[in-house]
């Protein structure tokens, strides 16, 4: 096939992009979104500062905005995020204990019914690892409510919307050797013996260079896999866009049959948040890049 999209349908997968509602207004951006991917991911739109802004008061414009866009296309959407330490309302930042626990329950069970129904994979947790050595938590205000609000956040958001995939989604998990992803791969395991409603791992995967692709990356996501998880490429981005580390994603993505999918995190070099190091697929002026051939090749090559 000849768009990203299609080539990954073709093969049972899915191919999106974060998308920003600010740009929606830019006929190159909706053009090239519209054509090449076939799932979509709210890059800030659904975090919890923009849908709950007051405690209590939820605002799903933006969200709503970006959800209609890819329906109205065909397109699927991956929501993101339901809980994280970052991105919180300032009302939530200042929360501890209970308060800060219910008022997390409260926003996954609202958020979650709002969009019941149009959410392929919701993102429930976010981040919770802390980098460097240690396989542990990252201390924030949530891990403070309890080490068990990982899994409290599951069940509301089962609760709320049967039907999403459930997913834990964390960056530098890339390398298998390394703590960190260790760290998430016993959580996985525990949730799934005590039968906690996990469903999916997201490897954000955003890459700093070729030569810092993980060569173990295929081992990482069978690994997750062989725990009865799917796995997503969930934010893929790579200096300089390098090109064989772009098709080497994809060809270890093929290589596991629960990898439902990749998504890369913006759509032109100009829409990163890493534009300063070029990392995606299209450059500012929305052209294909290097990068963009040797993914559909890859992509095509099954
Ligand atoms: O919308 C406001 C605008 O009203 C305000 O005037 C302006 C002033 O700073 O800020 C705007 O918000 C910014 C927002 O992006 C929208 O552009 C925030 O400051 C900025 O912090 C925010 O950055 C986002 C970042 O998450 C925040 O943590 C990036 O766009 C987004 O790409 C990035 O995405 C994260 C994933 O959610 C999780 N994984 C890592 C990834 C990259 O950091």
């Amino acid at each position: 096939a000849s768009t990203l999209g299609a080539s990954a349908a073709e093969h049972g997968r899915y191919f999106g992009t974060a998308i920003a509602a600010g740009r929606l207004n830019d006929g190159t951006y909706t053009t090239i979104a519209g054509r090449e991917f076939n799932m979509v991911t709210p890059e800030n739109e659904m975090k919890w500062d923009a849908t709950e802004p007051s405690q209590g008061n939820f605002q799903y414009g933006s969200a709503d905005q970006i959800v209609n866009f890819a329906t109205s296309r065909g397109m699927r959407v991956r929501g993101h995020a339901l809980a994280w330490h970052a991105q919180q309302p300032s009302w939530a930042q200042g929360m501890s204990g209970t308060a800060l626990r219910n008022a997390m329950l409260n926003h996954i069970t609202q958020v979650a019914t709002h969009f019941r129904g149009k959410i392929h994979s919701w993102d429930v947790v976010n981040e919770a690892f802390a980098d460097g050595g240690s396989g542990g938590r990252r201390d924030s205000n949530l891990q403070r409510t309890g080490n068990d609000w990982i899994e409290a956040a599951f069940r509301a958001a089962r609760a709320a919307d049967p039907n999403a995939k459930l997913c834990y989604n964390d960056y530098n998990t890339d390398n298998w050797n390394d703590a960190k992803t260790q760290g998430v791969y016993r959580m996985v395991q525990d949730f799934k013996s005590r039968g906690v409603p996990i469903d999916c791992v997201g490897l954000q995967s955003h890459f700093t260079g070729g030569s810092d692709y993980p060569s173990n990356y295929r081992t990482t996501l069978s690994s997750f896999a062989a725990l009865g998880v799917d796995v997503q490429i969930t934010e893929l981005d790579i200096r300089n866009a390098n090109a064989t580390a772009y098709a080497n994603t994809v060809r270890d993505c093929y290589a596991v049959p629960r990898c439902n999918g990749i998504t890369v995190w913006g759509v032109r070099d100009s829409d990163s948040w890493r534009s300063n190091e070029s990392p995606l697929l299209f450059d500012g002026s929305g052209n294909k890049k290097q990068a963009y051939n040797s993914v559909l090749s890859a992509l095509n090559e099954g």
